[in-house]
C-alpha cells in the first residue's frame, strides 16, 4: 500500500497535549501501570509514547482478547515482553480467563521490590495503586468492570457533571484508578494501520473495505490457510491474489449482483466481520521479531 491509499487522519494537537498531561498527572499517583494490548497485534496496538511516559513505573502488559489470538504466538509474545523487561500475561476480559493471575503477578513479581520495602518499613498494609492504560478498543473498560465489578462507585451520567477521580478497592491493599489512560494508536508504519483496521481498532475508512478484506485474505492464505478452507470451503492456489480470494468467498456464499457479477463489497464485510468475531479461528496478525521469540 502506498501513501495515496491512506485517507488523512486528523488529530487535534490541543486535545493530544491535554490527554498527555492528564495521563502524566495520573501516573504520578500510582505504583504500577497495567498496559492492555490486543493479543492479535501486540506491538501495533501499543502507542510507543506510552512506553516512554510509563518508563519509570513497574509495568504489567496484558495481552487481551487472547481468546481470538493464536495460542502459540501469544506465548511467544509473553516471552518477548518478559525479555524486554515487562512482565506479561494473556487474558480474556470477555470470559474473565486469566484475570485471577493479575493481582498475584503484580504483587509477587512486578511490585516485589516495593512490597518487600514496605514490609521492611512496617508499611505492609499500605495500598498499592494501579492505573490501566491502552489505546481505544483494547478492552480497558471491560477489564475495569471485570476487576472492580459492583465495587465500582456509581458515576452520574449527566452532561455537565464532572467526573472526579475514583479509586476502586480491588482487595484489602490494592486500589485501581477507575479512569484509564487512553492514548491514540500510532501508525506511521502503514502495516500497523492495516492491522489496526483488521481488528476494528481504527475505522474501516482508512482503506476501502474491499482492499482491507483482500489484504486480510492474502495474509490468511499465507499464514492460516486452513481457516479459509474450513470456513469458506474454497480451494486455494499459490497464485491467488487478494481479489481472487475475495471473489471465491463471494461466489461460495452466493453473493451476486445482477449480471452475474460477484458482490465483492458484501463478501468483504462478511470476511472482516467473521475475522473480528473469531469465526475464522484464533489468528494472530504479527509475530515477535525473530530473534526475540
Ligand atoms: P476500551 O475500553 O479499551 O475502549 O475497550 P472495551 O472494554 O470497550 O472493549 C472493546 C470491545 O472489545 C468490546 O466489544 C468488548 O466486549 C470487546 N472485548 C474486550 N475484551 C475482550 C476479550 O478479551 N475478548 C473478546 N473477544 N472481546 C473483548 P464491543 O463489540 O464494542 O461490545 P460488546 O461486544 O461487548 O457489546
Amino acid at each position: 500500500m502506498d501513501n495515496t491509499d491512506m485517507k488523512q487522519i486528523q488529530w487535534f494537537p490541543g486535545h493530544m497535549a491535554k490527554t498527555r498531561r492528564l495521563i502524566a498527572s495520573n501516573l504520578s499517583l500510582v505504583d504500577a501501570v497495567v498496559e492492555i494490548v490486543d493479543a492479535r497485534s501486540p506491538l501495533s496496538s501499543r502507542n510507543p509514547e506510552m512506553d516512554h511516559m510509563t518508563k519509570n513505573k513497574p509495568r504489567l502488559v496484558l495481552l487481551n482478547k487472547s481468546d481470538l489470538a493464536d495460542e502459540r504466538t501469544t506465548q511467544q509474545w509473553i516471552n518477548y515482553f518478559r525479555r524486554n523487561d515487562s512482565e506479561a500475561l494473556a487474558v480474556d476480559c470477555k470470559s474473565g480467563k486469566g484475570l485471577k493471575s493479575i493481582l498475584p503477578t503484580l504483587k509477587n513479581t512486578v511490585l516485589k521490590e516495593l512490597m518487600d520495602k514496605r514490609e521492611r518499613n512496617g508499611m505492609k498494609g499500605a495500598a498499592v495503586r494501579l492505573m490501566i492504560v491502552g489505546i481505544p478498543n483494547v478492552g480497558k473498560s471491560s477489564l475495569i468492570n471485570k476487576l472492580a465489578g459492583s465495587k465500582r462507585a456509581k458515576v452520574e451520567d449527566k452532561p455537565g457533571v464532572t467526573r472526579t477521580k475514583q479509586w476502586v478497592k480491588l482487595d484489602n491493599n490494592t486500589e485501581l484508578l477507575d479512569m484509564p489512560g487512553v492514548l491514540w494508536p500510532k501508525f506511521e508504519d502503514q502495516s500497523v494501520a492495516v492491522r489496526l483496521a483488521f481488528t476494528g481498532a481504527i475505522s474501516d475508512d482508512i482503506l476501502d473495505i474491499e482492499t482491507l478484506a483482500m489484504k486480510l485474505l492474502s495474509y490468511l492464505a499465507e499464514n492460516y490457510p486452513n481457516s479459509l478452507t474450513e470456513r469458506y470451503k474454497i480451494e486455494l492456489s499459490e497464485e491467488d491474489t487478494g481479489l481472487d480470494l475475495l471473489e471465491k468467498v463471494g461466489k461460495k456464499r452466493g453473493m451476486m449482483i445482477s449480471g452475474g457479477e460477484i458482490n465483492t463489497e458484501r463478501a468483504a464485510i462478511t470476511v472482516l466481520d467473521e475475522f473480528r468475531s473469531g469465526k475464522l479461528g484464533r489468528i494472530t496478525l504479527e509475530a515477535p521479531p525473530q530473534k526475540e521469540q
